[in-house]
């Protein structure tokens, strides 16, 4: 059974088309990841999904439930963790999940326990009476994560989990997420910007750019699908050197990112000394050379034209973070 199923779903704001005639679906049971740059439209295809966006056209069913017919069947049954932080810092952990839990109306007599079960699963069970706001970012992540499962969804919405926290932060939720779908059979739908870990954490992703789905498949498919090695070159002068090599009859792609060209060819070691050949005869000054199989982030560059580097996350994030530190409640 597909737990979402999407129909040709847009949304518009004006003349600008946000999401833009998206179909997919996704199976029961799985990881799916959802990964496009800033302004690509994943939350806002999320918001949808959870029923608070009304799509400008299109359909979606989630559990089964239309998500414009039957909202409140919808969000019964989906569990939700916000790009933004959404926590009462004032309140204890406690006092937050019981929040949640009265007003998803899970009845006072399991309340407890079902506290007692979620906040274990993300490993906060000793800081149950805490102030929010003496916890870590890592610490608020995982609260919302466990407060996102208080009343048992099928499906858990994660936008951006793990955004702005440390690596070693980062790993410990992606560790919770994959328990999560593991061991209670929960769906997951994520956003990211850290390629590698969608890699690592979803069974299939999506590739979102300006509204479209662009990609759509297995980490490893989209990988193979460009196959091969991947040169990346550090050099002076990028568009030279990409219009010298895109003339190489055994390349299969060129692009430059930054100070970079990335080029896609079979063997890459053997073809590594006649690219810098061809940039020695050109005059092209090349700083680095590295070799590597092709990753999550060659298939995005590939498919979309950019990268999308964690110092690319944006203003808004940025914004956010900063907002973050200096305590300022929502
Ligand atoms: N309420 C709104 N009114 C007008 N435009 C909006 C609104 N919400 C989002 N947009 C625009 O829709 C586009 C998609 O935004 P969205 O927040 O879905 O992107 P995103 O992929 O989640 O980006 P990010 O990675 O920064 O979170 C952007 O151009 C954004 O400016
Ligand atoms: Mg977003």
């Amino acid at each position: 059974m597909n737990a979402i199923e999407v129909e040709g779903i847009s949304k518009h704001y004006g003349s600008l088309r946000a999401v833009d005639g998206v179909s997919l679906s996704i199976e029961s049971g799985t990881i799916f990841g959802l990964l496009g740059p800033n302004g690509a439209g994943k939350t806002t295809l999320i918001a949808m999904l959870v029923t608070m966006r009304r799509p400008t056209s299109g359909s979606a069913r989630v559990n089964g439930f239309d998500i414009t017919k039957q909202a409140d069947s919808v969000r019964k049954s989906i569990g939700i963790v916000f790009q933004d932080p959404s926590l009462d810092d004032e309140l204890t952990a406690r006092e937050n999940l019981e929040l949640h839990a009265a007003m998803y109306a899970v009845p006072k007599q399991v309340r407890h326990g079902r506290i007692e079960e979620v906040i274990k699963l993300v490993g906060l069970e000793k800081h149950l009476k805490q102030q929010v706001k003496t916890f870590s970012g890592g610490m608020k992540r995982r609260l919302e994560i466990a407060r996102g499962l208080v009343h048992h969804p099928k499906i858990l919405f994660l936008d951006e989990p793990t955004i702005g926290l440390d690596p070693q932060t980062r790993a410990g939720i992606w560790d919770y997420i994959k328990k999560l779908n593991e061991k209670e059979g929960i769906t997951i739908i994520l956003t990211t910007h850290y390629m590698d870990e969608a890699d690592s954490t979803c069974q299939r992703v999506g590739i979102i750019d300006s509204g479209k789905i662009i990609a759509l498949d297995t980490p490893e498919n989209l990988k193979n699908t460009l196959g091969g090695d991947v040169i990346s070159i550090k050099c002076g002068g990028t568009d030279q050197c990409v219009n010298e090599i895109s003339q190489l009859k055994w390349v299969k792609g060129a692009v430059k990112h930054g100070g970079f060209v990335d080029v896609r060819v079979e063997k890459g070691e053997e073809k590594i000394p006649k690219i810098l050949r061809l940039m020695e005869q050109h005059g092209i000054p090349v700083e680095s050379v590295s070799l590597h199989k092709p990753s999550l982030d060659d298939v995005f560059l590939h498919y979309t034209g950019k990268t999308i580097r964690e110092d690319e996350a944006g203003p808004r994030d940025a914004m956010r973070l900063r907002r973050r530190a200096w305590g300022h409640r929502k």
